[in-house]
């Protein structure tokens, strides 16, 4: 998307770099990330950028580098107005570093894992910058995609809803929309695990359910969502609930009749249920 131009020399761009291979960000984001006069990152406290890790190899020599480093990833601060107020001073003083380089002409590259309008912390950015300076968004690939090609399994085929949910919703209504759905896709784990397992056996889909850890990444690895360790479950994780799986109804004869006849045109539904914001086997890759 590109947004109407100001006077404003600089030129803003929330570049998606994928889920953690570098082999995985596309063409498109390594030009602009090579050209960048200014290139930006989210960070955890005390933690090193991801987006950083995975693009760091295309930074050019004298690029100057902003961390966008969160004060807060949790609910605890000592702010007046508690989580939401220390994350909206944290978003306004952002927005206005980069502005400070957009406005002296610097072209501003702001790295997001996976894909920048997928729950990435870019737009808290673009909602502050786009209607000022020329911004341009570069589509990544989401994570959840790099997991279900790493569980190498048809996520959702035809008419088939996928619905995407982050684990921090309610237990029943977890369970709820489970029950309702083809396909699934479950984010944000950690230490809302436990009650993400008690609604996919709620809803009857346990049984299938694929744990995905730090897909594309060298220590990818993946198991049965029933035979993970709740208390080792990290940012980088989430959950694939395969169409086919439901019910098994599928035989692999079905599914090679269909093989080769399904587009996203034919989708009926997709289903993306909102993930606030935050920074925050096993089995090998095949
Ligand atoms: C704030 S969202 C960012 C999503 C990202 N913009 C995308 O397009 O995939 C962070 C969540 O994405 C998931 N995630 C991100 N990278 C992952 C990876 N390499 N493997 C598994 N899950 C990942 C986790 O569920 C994590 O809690």
């Amino acid at each position: 998307m590109s947004v109407e131009a100001t006077t404003r020399a600089g030129h803003f761009a929330g570049v998606g770099v994928g889920p953690g291979d570098p082999e995985l960000i596309t063409r498109k984001a390594a030009r602009l990330i090579e050209n960048a006069d200014v290139i930006a990152y989210h960070a955890a406290r005390g933690k090193a950028s991801n987006a950083r890790r995975i693009a760091a190899d295309l930074f050019p020599a004298g690029a100057i580098e902003e961390e966008l480093t969160y004060p807060v990833t949790t609910g605890t601060t000592a702010h007046p107005g508690g989580y939401a107020g220390a994350l909206a001073d944290f978003y306004e003083e952002s927005a206005r570093r980069l502005a400070d380089h957009l406005d002296a002409g610097r072209d501003v590259v702001l790295l997001s894992e996976g894909d920048p309008l997928f729950y990435g912390s870019y737009m808290y950015m673009h909602d502050r910058l786009a209607l000022d300076y020329d911004t341009e968004v570069v589509p990544g690939v989401p994570a959840f995609l790099a997991a279900t090609a790493a569980v190498a399994s048809p996520l959702v085929r035809q008419t088939d809803v996928l619905t995407v949910l982050p684990g921090t919703l309610p237990e029943p209504e977890l369970a709820r929309r489970l029950a309702d759905t083809d396909g699934a896709i479950i984010m944000k784990l950690g230490r809302t695990f436990p009650a993400v397992r008690r609604a996919l056996a709620a809803a009857g889909r346990l049984e299938h359910a694929l744990y995905v850890e730090r897909a594309s990444m060298p220590e990818a690895r993946w198991l049965p969502v029933a035979d993970v360790d709740e208390r080792s479950v990290p940012y980088f994780s989430l959950i694939v609930v395969t169409g086919d799986s439901l019910n098994g109804r599928r035989s692999r004869d079905e599914q090679a009749s269909v093989a080769g006849s399904s587009t996203c045109a034919d989708a009926r539904e997709l289903l993306v249920v909102g993930l606030g914001p935050g920074p925050d086997g096993w089995l090998t890759p095949r």
